[in-house]
């Protein structure tokens, strides 16, 4: 296995092959989206959200937009996690209050879904061509599945959930019937970030956004386990191409995760202190994260403290910066400008 390395490397592919790269490298999860009026103008052509994700050359503007504005590190692909369920079968709506799904809860539910409906998102695919034909070669470009617990949370719950009772529940009461969805998670999703890579993605975050709503055990085998199949199978494939993992909310599990899932670096979310992850989890490997996104929306001082403080924790060691979730649509565009030329700068000045 080859390390990335080397002066032609991107300043991202750098970071997470373990370099200290000052001024760190960045990018925001959500970084294409409604804060922003060029994206907006985007959004009315497009008719709906899955026609918008399925239109190469509408989704690949919407990457390239927010890098061409603010210059950061990455980009990151335009699509969305629940793609997946949709191919694989299931009825998948956006609405004015998010994603909805008709809700699935039984293993005959299970064995209607179609594998081979993965074949339906090639247009992701030839949206990361287009992509990574117009990116300059040191901004590296990312691409990104759900991970299997996460994707399998939204597809049993039809939607957000307050506390997650009928996921949980169907994986406690019958582990066999829920895992035989997991399982076609992970089949799926390999498959989906596998052509997402040979497209031209240099990188792919599993966005893991529920993974902080189970205890250790439930945690080890709905989180970690899946994970761990699904980058060891990617690996295979593609061993030198880095996986970011982001079990948002896992707290102190961070660490297990570290340890037992085999990702090359963490996402960070914004409640994890910064003194945890800069003697627990960077000596394991590469961190991202973890700006609040309420302080990217309220800028000014407020902004300025918040990256100061981040920097100064994680800035020795190999370290992305980023926001802890996604951008907020009421972020002004101008603040993300801002956070740009504190980056620019050395600890201290600016
Ligand atoms: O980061 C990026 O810029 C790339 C694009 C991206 C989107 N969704 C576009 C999107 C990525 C990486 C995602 C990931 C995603 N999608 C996650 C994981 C991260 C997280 O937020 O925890 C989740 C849970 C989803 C599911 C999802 N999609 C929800 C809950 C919503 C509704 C909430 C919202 O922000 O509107 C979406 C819709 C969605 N996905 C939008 C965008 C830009 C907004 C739709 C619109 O513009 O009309």
């Amino acid at each position: 296995m080859t390390a990335i390395s080397g002066d032609n490397a991107s300043r991202l592919m750098r970071a997470l092959a373990g370099e200290a790269v000052t001024p760190p490298p960045w990018w925001l999860m959500r970084q294409a989206g409604r804060y922003l009026p060029e994206y907006r103008a985007l959004r009315a052509r497009a008719g709906t959200f899955v026609d918008f994700c399925l239109t190469p050359t509408l989704a690949a503007e919407a990457t390239l937009q927010p890098v061409r504005r603010f210059g950061m590190d990455a980009a990151i692909l335009f699509s969305d996690i629940l793609l997946v369920a949709q191919a694989l079968g299931q009825r998948l709506d956006y609405t004015e209050d998010g994603p909805v799904l008709l809700p699935i809860g039984t293993p005959s539910e299970v064995a209607q879904l179609r594998l081979g409906g993965i074949s339906r998102l090639a247009p992701v695919y030839q949206t990361v061509r287009l992509a990574r034909a117009a990116l300059p070669a040191e901004t590296a470009l990312i691409g990104f599945a759900g991970a299997p617990w996460t994707v399998a949370t939204y597809m049993v719950e039809g939607g957000a959930s307050r506390d997650y009772r009928r996921v949980k529940e169907w994986a406690y009461r019958d582990p066999a019937g829920f895992g035989a969805l997991i399982d076609l998670l992970v089949e799926a999703t390999v498959c989906y970030l596998s052509e997402q890579i040979a497209a031209g993605a240099d990188v792919v975050q599993l966005f893991d956004s529920w993974a902080g709503v189970l205890p250790e055990d439930a945690f080890a085998r709905w989180v970690v386990g899946p994970t761990r199949d699904l980058v060891q199978r990617l690996k295979q494939r593609f061993p030198t191409v880095p996986i970011i993992g982001f079990p948002r909310g896992a707290g102190l599990l961070y660490e297990r995760y570290a340890v037992e899932s085999g990702v090359d670096a963490l996402g960070l979310d914004t409640v994890m202190p910064l003194a945890f992850a800069g003697t627990r989890l960077q000596p394991r490997m590469p961190v991202q994260g973890n700006l609040d996104p309420v302080a990217l929306l309220v800028g000014g001082a407020v902004l300025e403290q918040a990256v100061a403080a981040i920097r100064a924790v994680l800035e020795g060691g190999a370290f992305v910066f980023n926001l802890g979730h996604g951008v907020l649509p009421q972020t002004p565009p101008e603040h993300v400008a801002a956070l740009a030329d504190l980056l620019a700068a050395p600890i201290g000045g600016g």
